[in-house]
């Protein structure tokens, strides 16, 4: 069996978790489980947040896995339904729903005699990718409280900018939206896990953590360690070849890395088939019983090389960390030029995920 793995950690999700009621101990929780539980599967993360008040998908499908694997908590579909015809399943499997525009108000009014399907108005408060605007918002919720297929109605919005602490528009974002909401006598949704973290006024009645939850930090210049949160994923393989090259040898697809002097290559087996990230630069780290050692050469499908000038000592069948326990992913996404989120997502089905308790 090929050695690239993705090992998850129960009790590091669990601890997450944790965080997000204390950070906002008030508040209902919508934990937000769509891209795969953002790369660490679905039913295994939504299994193991029995605790979580709701779960946010992005796919009526998502829901449906869901409720098939026994979830029995409130399931949202974050971006609505897609299509008038999915309605029918909403109401089956008990699917609520963001509506954020028109065209959904009008297939929920035009959706003849079927159960109330309970709805998440979205209200666009400076995302601007979805939701109604502010001045149309009381219309809509006129619309929607005699509309016959629309259950339970809350609001939500969402921010575009909360993981930069010293940003001005992000509480002014949450004034507007409790302006806008306070009369309605409604529950309320506003924080993603940067609001949770950092922006106590976004709590409102429910908050949607994500990436939190997986351990990795919502926020731009403060560690997931600084705010105690514990990476769930730890990405890795194991050397199948050390080699000892040359100076002067070239390593790899396009041979643009050419070692300086003689020296130990080890190759690992992972690549971007896997996820991994093909454009990681020369010297990403990588973890070898805890010591980081830097890639070198391109990122293979299925292979990467590690100078192993420090770590001579590696051998065929050492365990070789990508990112998680003692390497953090943030740290992997900004050499990378990507975000966390990404490169957990991407992480691809041919890994398989093994749920583990143990943490470095
Ligand atoms: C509507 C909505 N709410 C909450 C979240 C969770 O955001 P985060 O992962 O930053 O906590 C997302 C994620 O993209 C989202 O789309």
């Amino acid at each position: 069996m090929r050695p690239a793995r993705a090992l998850i950690n129960t009790d590091a999700l669990r601890h997450n978790f944790s965080r997000v009621r204390s950070f906002a101990p008030l508040a209902s929780v919508m934990a937000v489980v769509k891209a795969n539980g953002y790369g660490h599967g679905l039913v295994w993360t939504a299994k193991n947040l029995q605790d979580a008040n709701a779960f946010g998908v992005a796919s009526v499908e998502d829901g449906i896995l869901l409720r098939d694997a026994g979830i029995q908590q409130p399931i949202c579909l974050l971006e609505g339904f897609f299509h008038p015809d999915e309605l029918p399943s909403l109401v089956q499997h008990q699917l609520s729903s963001v509506v954020h525009h028109e065209s959904q108000l009008w297939d929920l009014e035009h959706a003849g005699k079927i159960d109330p399907i309970d709805v998440w108005v979205k209200v666009d408060t400076g995302m601007h990718r979805l939701g109604f605007s502010a001045e149309t918002l009381p219309a809509v919720i006129k619309r929607l409280k005699v509309c016959m297929a629309a259950g339970r109605i809350r609001v939500m919005s969402h921010f575009p900018t909360a993981d930069n602490r010293f940003d001005s528009a992000t509480p002014l974002q949450a004034r507007l939206f409790d302006e806008l909401t306070q009369n309605l006598n409604v529950d309320r949704s506003l924080a993603n896990s940067a609001g949770i973290v950092n922006w106590p006024s976004s709590h409102f009645e429910w908050v949607r953590p994500g990436i939190m939850l997986y351990g990795a930090t919502p926020m731009i210049g403060i560690s997931a360690e600084t705010l105690d949160l514990k990476p769930v994923m730890t990405l890795s393989s194991e050397f199948i070849a050390i080699n000892q090259r040359r100076k002067g040898d070239a390593i790899g697809y396009g041979g643009d890395w050419v070692c300086p002097e003689d020296m130990p290559v080890g190759v690992v087996a992972i690549g971007y088939g896997d996820g991994y990230p093909r454009h990681a630069p020369p010297g990403t780290p990588v973890l070898v019983n805890g010591v980081r050692l830097p890639l070198i050469g391109r990122v293979s499908m299925d292979m990467i090389m590690v100078d192993l000038r420090e770590f001579p000592d590696a051998k065929v069948g050492d365990a070789v960390v990508l990112w998680g326990a003692g390497l953090p992913v943030e740290e992997i996404a900004a050499l990378t030029g990507t975000i966390s989120y990404e490169l957990l997502c991407c992480v691809t089905e041919r890994v398989p995920r093994i749920e583990s308790t143990v943490q470095e």
